[in-house]
């Protein structure tokens, strides 16, 4: 009886933690971006390798990602919203840019300054071939 007990809390462990680990690690899958509210695409998805930019090269998570207070503080924790088009519709809002330009600005933005990494529309968005 007692082994099956902790080989019960084993399991239990091991499935907690795989659950967890998934979600913590999550943004290491992404490496391309496809959202929904370009219903009629123009282009093929970007490639975004999440990893490179954020662990490779460690760029602070807060260089992308933001949640502004009301005073422009960047409150941003990785708990919140990730998703750039939640905030960013097709169209401009008050302050907020119309999503394209937004991922154009934040990635194309950096890479000029950088001198670093794709400015060209087919290097991000590559035909498939
Ligand atoms: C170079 C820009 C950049 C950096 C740096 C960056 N991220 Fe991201 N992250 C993104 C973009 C873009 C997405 C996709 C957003 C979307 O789909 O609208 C994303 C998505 C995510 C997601 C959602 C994952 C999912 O599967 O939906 C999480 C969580 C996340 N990032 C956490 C982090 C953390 C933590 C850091 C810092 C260690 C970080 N990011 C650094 C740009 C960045
Ligand atoms: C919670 C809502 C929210 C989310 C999520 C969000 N933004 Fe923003 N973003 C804003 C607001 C509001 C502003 C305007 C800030 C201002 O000018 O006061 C802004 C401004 C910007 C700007 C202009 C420069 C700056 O930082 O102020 C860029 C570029 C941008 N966002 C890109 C992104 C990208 C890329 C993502 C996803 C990784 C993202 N945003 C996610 C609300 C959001
Ligand atoms: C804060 C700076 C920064 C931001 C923001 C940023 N990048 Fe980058 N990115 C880089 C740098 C630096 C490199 C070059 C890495 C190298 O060549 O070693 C790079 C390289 C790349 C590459 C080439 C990857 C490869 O394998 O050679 C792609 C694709 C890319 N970025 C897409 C994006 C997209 C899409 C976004 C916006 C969602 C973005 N980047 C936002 C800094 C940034
Ligand atoms: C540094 C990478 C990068 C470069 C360079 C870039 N884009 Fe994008 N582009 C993105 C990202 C990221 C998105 C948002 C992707 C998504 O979620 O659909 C996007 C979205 C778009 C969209 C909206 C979605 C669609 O297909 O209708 C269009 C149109 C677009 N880009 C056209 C261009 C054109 C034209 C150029 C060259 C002048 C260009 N892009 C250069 C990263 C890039």
């Amino acid at each position: 009886m007692k082994k099956n007990k902790i080989a019960l809390y084993v399991a239990i462990v091991g499935l907690a933690s795989l659950f967890i680990l998934g979600s913590v690690y999550a943004q290491d899958d992404i490496n391309s971006l496809q959202h929904d509210i370009f219903s009629t695409r123009e282009r093929p998805a970007a490639i975004f390798p999440h990893t490179l930019h954020a662990d490779d090269l460690a760029i602070d998570c807060l260089d992308c990602h933001h949640i502004y207070d009301k005073d422009g503080e960047n409150v941003w924790e990785d708990t919140e919203e990730s998703d750039c088009t939640a905030c960013h519709g097709l169209e401009a809002d008050g302050k907020k840019l119309p999503a394209m330009k937004a991922f154009h600005d934040n990635c194309k933005g950096c890479h000029a300054k950088e001198n670093k990494g794709p400015l060209t529309c087919g290097e991000c968005h590559p035909r498939k071939k």
